[in-house]
C-alpha cells in the first residue's frame, strides 16, 4: 500500500484501499471508522483552541462513575455519537460519559460501539495530550426487539477494530481490524488524516515504565518487586529503566507501541478491581498492542479474553512490550504462590 514512496494516503484513501481487499466486503465498517475519523477532526479542532472558546474546566456535574465531567468529554461524546448517528449502520452506542446503552436511530444497524470519548480529561486544563477510545463489534444475530445490552457484553477477542485519536503536540488516529496497527496524522493545513506507520510493530523489550506510583504502598508484592527490579542497576539490560507517566491511558499507551515497555495500571486499596474501564479502554488498547506485536493481561490472564458481565467493568492491566509483561507476570506469579503479604 505504501509503494509508491511519495504518495501521500489519506485516511479515507487507505480505508477504501483496506476493503478493496475483501471482495464481500458492504463497506459499513469502512464508513464506520470514516465517521470516526470525521468526529476526531472536529474534536481536534476544538481541543486545539479550547482555552479561547471557553471549553476549558469542568462543566459542574459528575458523570456516572462520580467523576467531575469537564466541557470537551460532552464535546466530544457529542460529536461522536451523531457522526455514528449519521451513517445509519451502528445501532447502539456504549460511551463512558453514558450510563445504559445509547440506542441509535439504526434499527437494523449491525455495528455496537464503545467509547471513551476523551481520555486522560484531567490533562484537558494543562494543555497535556488527551485522547479519544472506540471498539467496534459486531451485533450477534438475534431478533432486533430483544437488542440490549447483553448484546454488548462480548469479550475483546470478538472486536472487528478498535482505535484511538491521540491529540498531543500533533493528532494521531491509529486503527486496527485485526490484519496490524495503521496510523495517521492529522496535517491541520488540508485537514486530512495521512498516513505514517503501516503495520506498526512495538520493540519485544522496552526500557521504559509507566505507572502512578504514588500508589505504591497498596500494591501488591509482586508489582513491588518488580518495579524495584526495573529500578535496579543493570546497564547490559538497559536497567536501571526509565520511568514515564502522563495520565492520559491513550498517550502512555502511544508512546509504549512506539517505544516499546510496559504501561501498568493494578488494584490497589482505592481501586480494589483496578481503575481503568475494560470494554472502552482496556480492550480496544490491547488489540491494539496485540496487533503491534505486544501483550496486555489482567495480571493473570489476557485481558482480550475476560467474559464482561457489566458495561462499565474495570480491570487492572498490565500492557506492552511482550518480554516485559512476561517478566511482571513472572513476578506476581512468584509473589503469590508465597506468602503475598508485606
Ligand atoms: P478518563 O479521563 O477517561 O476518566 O481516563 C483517565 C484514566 C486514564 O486515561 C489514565 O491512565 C488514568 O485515568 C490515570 O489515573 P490516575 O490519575 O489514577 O493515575
Ligand atoms: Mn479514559
Ligand atoms: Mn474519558
Amino acid at each position: 500500500m505504501t509503494d509508491e514512496p511519495n504518495k501521500l494516503v489519506t485516511l479515507d484513501e487507505y480505508i477504501i484501499q483496506a476493503q478493496n481487499r475483501f471482495p464481500g466486503a458492504t463497506g459499513e465498517l469502512s464508513q464506520l471508522l470514516r465517521d470516526i475519523g470525521l468526529a476526531a477532526k472536529i474534536i481536534s479542532r476544538e481541543v486545539n483552541k479550547a482555552g479561547i472558546t471557553n471549553l476549558l474546566g469542568a462543566d459542574g456535574s459528575t458523570n456516572i462513575h462520580g467523576e467531575s465531567v469537564k466541557k470537551l468529554d460532552l464535546f466530544a461524546d457529542d460529536q461522536l455519537i451523531s457522526a455514528l448517528d449519521r451513517s445509519l449502520i451502528t445501532c447502539m452506542v456504549i460511551s463512558e460519559e453514558n450510563d445504559g446503552i445509547v440506542r441509535l436511530n439504526s434499527e437494523g444497524g449491525k455495528y455496537i460501539v464503545y467509547l471513551d470519548p476523551l481520555d486522560g480529561s484531567s490533562n484537558i486544563d494543562v494543555n497535556v495530550s488527551i485522547g479519544s477510545i472506540f471498539s467496534i463489534y459486531m451485533r450477534q444475530p438475534r431478533p432486533e426487539k430483544s437488542l440490549n445490552e447483553n448484546d454488548a457484553l462480548q469479550p475483546g477477542t470478538h472486536q472487528v477494530a478498535a482505535g484511538y485519536v491521540l491529540y498531543g503536540s500533533s493528532t494521531i488516529l491509529a486503527y486496527t481490524t485485526g490484519l496490524g496497527v495503521s496510523a495517521f496524522t492529522l496535517d491541520p493545513g488540508i485537514g486530512e488524516f495521512i498516513l505514517s506507520f503501516d503495520d506498526y510493530k512495538l520493540p519485544a523489550h522496552g526500557t521504559i515504565y509507566s505507572i502512578n506510583e504514588g500508589s505504591y504502598n497498596s500494591w501488591p508484592r509482586g508489582l513491588k518487586e518488580y518495579i524495584k527490579y526495573c529500578q535496579q542497576e543493570d546497564p547490559e539490560n538497559g536497567r536501571p529503566y526509565t520511568a514515564r507517566y502522563i495520565g492520559s491511558m491513550v498517550a502512555d499507551i502511544h508512546r509504549t507501541l512506539v517505544k516499546g515497555g510496559i504501561f501498568i495500571y493494578p488494584a490497589s486499596s482505592k481501586y480494589p478491581t483496578g481503575k481503568l474501564r475494560l470494554m472502552y479502554e482496556c480492550n480496544p488498547l490491547s488489540f491494539i498492542i496485540e496487533q503491534a506485536g505486544g501483550m496486555a493481561i489482567d495480571g493473570k490472564q489476557r485481558i482480550l479474553d475476560i467474559q464482561p458481565t457489566s458495561l462499565h467493568q474495570r480491570t487492572p492491566i498490565f500492557i506492552g512490550s511482550t518480554e516485559n509483561v512476561e517478566k511482571v507476570k513472572w513476578f506476581l506469579e512468584r509473589a503469590e504462590g508465597g506468602n503475598d503479604t508485606d
